[in-house]
């Protein structure tokens, strides 16, 4: 009995990164390798024909819709980024929600309740947790410094024996970020992303599991929220866009919407990056849509857990003079 347990452990050797032991987030939903794989996953399990995805989100999404030859049809987002569904949800077709900035969580109860073939992405909303059982998927990069890693919570699994993946080389970015500084690391970032495109579906690599299962996240939960009630505080008055969240929510982002579109370049000439949700937009939406307004105008600001209130202050501070 002995032997066998020591021929599946190795003992000695050098000593491996170390990093500490906790729990995962969700220990319960299948631990996959992309957002995009997981709605692979879903749209193989279900074997939907047609999805409805909005205009309003990232064009990764149709790797799997071309892969498996699904429809697809665009749908708009009112003002409130709530869907405008002024169409048919027929039996195998579906419908895709983003939960937009983690901050349309009552958005996404209220559609549970309606539609039976629903899709959340929560790639944005790592920390809303799946509602009514729904068919959702999250993305774990965007929250944490991981290269990849994807969570699908779906009550049928699809029966295949999935390879794991390996992250090993998809590290620079996140590496040299720490050794060196986050604009050194950009390029191996984009190159991350391209890396990330046309893959099979994995399990997630025990190295992203590892580095995930050392995360305090109601630490992490706790800043993002105090950092955003800060922003919502200092800015909420100028902010076009109408904010609906509640105490639960955990944003991704403070999304600040105003009519100078020249805002956020002006931020990153001062070394806040924010990013465009999403560039494909002005290729997939009509110039006087709302949707091309967000990507143009919508100013993604950071509140996660790297920063404090401090932080926030030098946002408000560089912003303040611009809006
Ligand atoms: C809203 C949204 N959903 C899904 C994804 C896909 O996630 P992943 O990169 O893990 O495939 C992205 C971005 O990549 C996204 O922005």
């Amino acid at each position: 009995m002995e032997r066998e347990t020591h021929s599946h452990k190795t003992i000695g050797g050098y000593i491996p990164l170390e990093l500490s032991k906790g729990e995962l987030y969700y220990p319960d939903l299948i631990a996959l390798n992309t957002g995009r794989n997981a709605l692979e996953y879903v749209l193989r399990t279900r074997k939907y024909a047609t999805i409805y995805l909005p205009y309003y989100t990232c064009e990764v999404l149709l790797e799997p819709l071309q892969k498996l030859n699904v429809q697809y049809h665009f749908y708009y987002i009112d003002e409130d980024l709530d869907p405008v569904i002024d169409f048919e949800i027929g039996e195998h077709c579906c419908l895709l929600y983003t939960n937009y900035f983690g901050l349309k969580t009552e958005t996404v109860k209220k559609l549970a309740k309606k539609i039976k073939n629903l899709i959340i992405d929560n790639a944005q909303a790592f920390f809303s947790k799946p509602v009514n059982n729904c068919d959702t998927f999250y993305s774990c990069r965007k929250f944490f410094g991981v290269p990849d890693g994807a969570y699908l919570n779906i009550s049928n699994t699809l029966g295949l024996n999935l390879k794991q993946d390996q992250s090993t080389d998809r590290f620079a970015h996140l590496i040299k970020s720490i050794d060196v500084n986050i604009e050194e690391g950009y390029t191996d970032y984009i190159e991350n992303n391209k890396q990330l495109c046309n893959n099979e579906i994995k399990m997630m690599s025990v190295l992203t599991k590892t580095i995930l299962s050392s995360i305090d996240y109601d630490k992490c939960a706790d800043i993002r929220r105090k950092n955003f009630a800060y922003l919502d505080e200092q800015l909420g008055q100028e902010n076009i866009l109408r904010l609906n969240f509640s105490r639960e929510d955990v944003p991704m982002v403070y999304p600040l919407l105003v009519e100078d579109p020249s805002i956020k370049q002006q931020l990153i000439n001062q070394k806040i990056f924010v990013a465009t949700y999403w560039p494909n937009v002005y290729e997939w939406a009509h110039v006087d849509s709302y949707e091309y307004f967000l990507a143009k105008h919508l100013v993604s600001l950071p509140i996660d857990h790297r920063y404090s209130i401090a932080d926030m202050k030098v946002i408000v501070k560089a912003l303040k003079p611009l809006i």
